[in-house]
């Protein structure tokens, strides 16, 4: 479905307000080594992502969007180039405290859902609870229900992952990435694995999400769902070659209104 998109929106790093970013970095770059091969994945990206912002990251294969997530969900470190997390200097902290930030401050959803596969719904979203001593069981079991309550999942809740659809597991998984109450969620790819209808019903949850405040950014391959989000950022060898603003945003409870029950079932 095509979508209108404005250009020159600020992602690229000029012109933006740095108070209200919750993401920004600058001159980032990664650099692997493979013995005497150093792989270059980020070649001096500048991005500024706003604390409303719902981004969608798309790019080919090898382009840089993983290595970006990660070192922007604290997972990993750049080589060189400055990131502020939430006015946070993440390049000045030791390996604890970059564990300590990302767990209060960051959601993560996978193409491939990563539960566990022996526990129910409820203990796999009751797991990055289990870091904070301070918390007691009978207040990780709410938060945990009151997370699988916002994705629709409170009856599904003693099910284990292989009693739950594909879109159900992507919902755990969402649940579970946001029981630490994230100021940012990062998805890589999270409608990687779903059918049309399953990616669109994920893509409502990411926009009731963002609209509560929670800043999100996934990476996807497919126009149609970026279209769902506020902003496109194209990557292309380990660069922002584009960063643009969509200009009506597809609203995903609209689209699943409009969808056609025939071709769902088709799908499945
Ligand atoms: N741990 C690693 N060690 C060495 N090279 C790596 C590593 N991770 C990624 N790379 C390389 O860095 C480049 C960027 O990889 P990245 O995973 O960020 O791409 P991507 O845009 O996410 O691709 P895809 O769409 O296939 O997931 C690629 O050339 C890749 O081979
Ligand atoms: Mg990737």
């Amino acid at each position: 479905m095509p979508h209108k998109c404005r250009e020159g929106a600020p992602v690229a790093g000029e012109d933006v307000n740095m108070s209200n970013a919750i993401i920004s970095v600058k001159a980032l770059v990664k650099i692997y080594k493979m013995g005497d091969v150093e792989v270059h994945a980020l070649r001096g990206v500048n991005a500024d992502i706003m604390k409303d912002d719902f981004v969608s990251i798309l790019g080919k294969s090898g382009s840089g969007k993983s290595t970006f997530m990660n070192i922007i969900g604290c997972l990993d470190v750049p080589t060189r180039g400055q990131y502020l997390l939430d006015g946070v200097d993440v390049s000045s902290l030791n390996k604890d405290q970059l564990a300590n930030l990302r767990n209060r401050k960051i959601g993560f959803v996978f193409q491939s859902f990563n539960l566990l596969s022996r526990t129910s719904a409820l203990e796999n979203v009751e797991l990055p609870l289990m870091y904070n001593k301070k918390i007691t069981s009978r207040e990780m079991r709410e938060r945990s229900l009151n997370a699988l309550e916002a994705v629709g999942l409170a009856d599904r809740s003693h099910h284990f992952p292989n009693q739950l659809s594909g879109g159900e597991q992507q919902r755990v998984a969402i649940a579970r990435s946001l029981v630490n109450d994230p100021v940012v969620i990062l998805a890589d790819e999270p409608t990687g694995n779903l059918d049309t209808r399953t990616s669109v019903e994920v893509m409502a949850i990411f926009q009731k999400l963002n609209q509560k405040g929670i800043t999100v950014v996934i990476v996807t391959h497919e126009p149609d769902i970026a279209a769902f989000t506020k902003r496109n950022i194209t990557f292309r060898d380990g660069k922002i070659i584009r960063a643009m603003e969509v200009d009506k945003p597809r609203n995903a409870m609209d689209v699943l209104e409009k969808m056609p029950l025939m071709a769902v079932e088709d799908e499945i």
